[in-house]
This record gives structure tokens, sequence and C-alpha cells, in this order.
């Protein structure tokens, strides 16, 4: 853990209390409003030196910490994405300082295209697995031995029971899948939609699997789920933008928050 997020888990202590965070979350494209959810004290990225300016419209670069359904958690209301500064590690310093708050847990969200009519738009998908179809890694350039992460159990199979009882108990569905990393920004070919689909994805986008890495890495459960925005390129007459994305991240958004608010009652 380097030095740099000890000094910023203080900074946040001292303005948001000293109590540890039980669990981070990361919101996708169009979920940043989730943050207004949370009871507590809401910190710019601006303010934590080394935070990613987080530059994408539909994310709000502030990290929320305090209380949500009587769990104490850390809200990322945006994330830093490969794509925008070439750095597969970009979220490393605010995994890091998630970890030195105390969480054990991480929660990440993410907007994606379905690559199943099975998955439509406005619906959820808990990832059970990834593809890393990037060609990077967050940890390249790691030193130590720790940089050779076991994935077996990436997507915390706990977490998932979990949130599925929970989303089960709402009447909401969930099903489960496979989910590839692009690097963006841009969408992907039809082709490539053609190629990951015969390579068992189930859903795509552009992030959620560095951070994935990182918080096994810093030893903490990870759980992630998609709100499905579009159908994949290719497998719909409409056209894929950033701009649907942002349209269609709320829908799933209100399902999601219901989902959380279920999962922390059952597991605070
Ligand atoms: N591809 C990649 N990222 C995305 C998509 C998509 O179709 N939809 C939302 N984010």
């Amino acid at each position: 853990m380097s030095r740099n997020a000890d000094d910023l888990a203080a900074l946040i202590r001292g303005r948001a209390g000293d109590a540890p965070v039980a669990l981070g979350l990361i919101l996708g494209s169009g979920l940043g409003h989730l943050s207004r959810a949370i009871d507590g004290v809401a910190i710019p990225y601006a303010d934590l030196p080394g935070f990613p300016h987080a530059g994408v419209s539909g994310h709000t670069p502030e990290l929320v910490v305090g209380d949500l359904e009587g769990t104490r958690v850390a809200v990322f209301g945006g994330r830093a994405h490969y794509y925008e500064s070439g750095r597969p590690d970009a979220m490393r310093l605010p995994l890091e300082v998630l970890k030195a708050l105390g969480a054990e847990r991480l929660i990440a969200t993410n907007a994606a295209g379905s690559l199943t009519r099975d998955i439509p738009p406005g619906g959820l998908m808990l990832l059970n697995d990834h593809i890393n179809f990037s060609g990077t890694n967050p940890l390249i350039g790691e030193p130590s031995d720790a940089r050779f992460v076991p994935l077996t159990e990436a997507h915390d199979s706990g977490m998932r029971e979990g949130l599925k009882a929970a989303a089960e108990a709402e009447g909401i569905p969930l099903p489960e899948g496979v989910y590839a990393w692009f690097s963006g920004p841009t969408f992907e070919t039809p082709a490539e939609i053609r190629a990951i689909r015969i390579l068992g994805a189930d859903a795509v986008g552009m992030s959620t699997v560095p951070e994935v890495i990182l918080a096994r890495f810093l030893g903490m459960r990870v759980a992630a789920i998609s709100t499905i925005t579009n159908m994949g390129a290719g497998m719909a007459a409409e056209e894929i933008s950033h701009a649907q994305t942002k349209a269609m991240a709320p829908l799933g958004a209100a399902k999601l928050e219901t989902i959380l608010r279920r999962y922390l009652r059952n597991t605070a």
C-alpha cells in the first residue's frame, strides 16, 4: 500500500469520520445519482491528490462516504477508464485508499452492451466471470510476487449469492453472465461482437475488469453488475452511442439501487 493511500485515507477520515468502511461501490456511466442516496460526506476527487479526473460525461467525480441501509460505504461517483490515459492501473490509488479505509468488499457497476437476446436493454447482468480482451493488465509493472493473482474466484460466489437473493426478494431479474473488457473508447465492430460471442461473453464494456483485478490483488472480495444499455454492435438496428448509454443507464439504475439496498440490509 502506498504512503499516499494512507495519507488520503487519513484525509478522508478527517472529513467523514473514523468509522471503518465496510464496502466500496463504483458507479458506472449514468449511475452517478446513486451517490445521492448516501447519508454522508461528499469529497470531490479534486481534493484527493492523485485521484483520477474521471472526465467521462455521465460520471460524477466525487467520493461519498457514509451510511446506506446500515452499512458504512464509500461510493466512487466516477471511475477512470483505461482509454482516458492509457494506464490500466488508473484506479489503483482509489482502490488502495478504499482498502486503507477498511473495506473488505467492492461492488463495481457499469453500463454494458448485451450479447444475448435473453438480457435486453434496460436489464441487469451479474458478472460471474470476465474475459480480458484488452491485451493489458493493471498489474503490469507491479514488482512483487503478489502480482500473480489467481482469478478463478474473481467474482466472489458468496457476494453473488447475496446479490441474487436480494434481487429475487425484490422480484427483479438478475441473470448471470460473462463480461468482456474491450479497451474502448470506440464501440466494437460487428465482427468483434460476433467473435466475442463465440468466445463465450454475454456482455461487453470498457471498464470494471481492471478494478476487479486490482481489488483481488488488494485482498478485497468483489462483485460486479452491468446495466445493459444496448445490444452489441450489429445486433440491433439502432446506432450505438454514448448518449444512448447515458439515456438508458438510469432504467437499470433504479433496479440496481433496489437490489443494493436489499443486499446491504441483508448483510449489515
Ligand atoms: N460496448 C462497449 N461499452 C459499452 C457498450 C457497448 O456496446 N454499451 C455501453 N458501454
